[in-house]
């Protein structure tokens, strides 16, 4: 009998580069679906003789799926990145990962650790930044490619002398200037977040910090909220300190800790003056995503999806995902109210858990709204995420899509043309199918939740993170 073949074939690297014009597409693409959805995951965790630690480390690999009348392309390709080039080449890793380092020695780690060297393996997301595309993680430089040939084109250079070592791989579009908002932590003796805004012009991208927090030990933050007004942080006490990481040289999340006697902090700041409108205390817990914020009557509210401490980092280390069946913490859907010099509260919005979650963010980032989209899980929370979910927020219920054996990513919201509700248009995933050893790329109806079509790739496709969809003419 074949061993039986579950959800850790996600972890499993694929070493080819394909391009296909036609995949076999089962049901009917919507007519009005034309354009490309890029993913950005890991496509190997093998670097010659050694192995990257921890699922965020992979090294990245770009996906594009192309959307023209009746045909579904695929494509992908391996981001060459200075850490892929140093791996290639030399057989081995070359520069610090999120929890992966390079073997070097003692006057190496510390030269590097206080003028860090990227090796861009950017393997979180796709934006389009500065008129460019360009796949991004948590280390401050973008690699820059060719949104038709997945080509890399380069690492992005900023010419602007901003410092930090830390950034969100999810930037908030300014939806009047269309400029990017984002954060960046400068760890030093005197560490500081730093909320800076790059133009959205195609000259040569240059950020301007448009308001800084200082931080005695900063906190570990992979994304954060924006509303019509402000961008909101939130700090949780999942903390560093900076002078001991730059002593030890050990990579970035072995210097994390975890302080449960901290509260989680959130930071409101004005985002056109800059100016910081009020911190709110919570209850320590972790998130990695917001999913959106808004203001009502003087008060911000702010959902992302809450994990009771730090475990979920740990259970995101190959060794746990490739041995155990799934993670030991599934997030909830939480909504903060903030109101300056009070404490937050929260209420729990949906008792389905969540990750990855996306919504109809043209129409609603910033602004009250409906429905999230996410992967989700079942109940024992036993299992790898293996459904998607769609909630409504206003009342907790929710729509789910599931079959035997598959496993979804992020389910990315794409509008319909003349889309009149908020889930007017449809949701796609890819999904692994671990019975048949492929993957496929599934088209969700928003509104129903009920499939539309699917168009299926000859081989796996790796576990991974985000990516973005761009209209016909966007690319
Ligand atoms: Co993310």
């Amino acid at each position: 009998m074949l061993p039986e073949v579950d959800h850790r074939l996600g972890f499993s690297p694929l070493e080819r580069e394909f391009e296909i014009d036609a995949l076999p597409v089962e049901g009917e693409m919507p007519p009005w679906l034309r354009g490309t959805l890029f993913r950005n995951g890991p496509g190997t965790w093998e670097a010659g003789e050694s192995k990257m630690r921890h699922w965020f480390d992979g090294l990245a690999m770009l996906h594009r799926f192309g959307f023209r009348e009746d045909e579904v392309s695929y494509a992908n390709k391996y981001l060459r990145s200075p850490q892929y080039q140093h791996v290639r080449r030399e057989g081995r890793i070359g520069y610090s990962e999120f929890a992966t380092d390079p073997c070097r020695s003692i006057f190496k780690r510390l030269t590097s650790a206080f003028s860090p060297e990227f090796g861009s393996n950017a393997s979180v997301t796709v934006h389009k930044l500065a008129g460019r595309f360009v796949a991004l993680t948590e280390t401050p430089l973008p690699v820059e490619f060719d949104p038709e040939t997945l080509e890399t084109v380069g690492v992005l250079e900023y010419r602007d002398g901003v410092e930090g070592i830390g950034t969100s791989p999810h930037p908030h579009t300014d939806p009047k200037s269309g400029d990017a908002l984002n954060t960046i932590t400068h760890f030093s003796r005197t560490s500081e977040y730093r909320v800076f805004r790059l133009p959205a012009g195609t000259g040569t991208p240059r950020r301007r910090i448009v308001s800084r927090i200082p931080a005695r030990e900063p906190a570990y933050m992979h994304s954060f909220g924006q509303t019509e007004r402000h961008v909101v942080l939130a700090e949780y006490p999942l903390v560093v300190n900076p002078l001991k990481m730059l002593l030890t040289g050990r990579p970035y999340a072995e210097n994390l800790a975890w302080k449960p006697e901290r509260p989680t902090r959130f930071h409101i700041v004005d985002r056109e003056s800059g100016e910081r409108a009020g911190v709110c205390e919570a209850e320590g817990f972790f998130a990695f995503h917001h999913v959106n914020a808004f203001e009502r009557d003087g008060e911000i509210f702010v959902d992302l999806l809450a994990y009771p401490d730090d475990a979920v980092i740990r259970d995101h280390y190959m060794d746990a995902l490739l041995s155990r069946r799934g993670p030991t913490a599934a997030a909830e859907l939480r909504r903060y109210r903030l109101r300056p010099g009070k404490s937050a509260s929260y209420e729990k919005l949906s008792d389905e858990p969540l990750e990855l979650p996306r919504m109809n963010y043209e129409a609603r980032n910033g602004r009250d709204y409906s429905y999230v989209y996410g992967i989700g899980q079942g109940e024992d929370q036993a299992s790898w995420p293996d459904r998607l979910v769609k909630v409504h927020v206003r009342d907790g219920s929710a729509l789910v899509w599931r079959e035997e054996g598959c496993y979804p990513g992020e389910p990315v919201f794409v509008p319909a043309p003349d889309g009149r509700s908020e889930d007017s248009g449809v949701v796609l995933s890819v999904v692994l199918d671990a019975a048949s050893e492929t993957s496929f790329l599934l088209v969700l109806d928003a509104a129903s939740f009920g499939e539309v079509a699917r168009a299926r790739v000859p081989h796996h496709i790796p576990f991974g993170f985000h990516g973005q969809y761009f209209g016909e003419g966007e690319t």
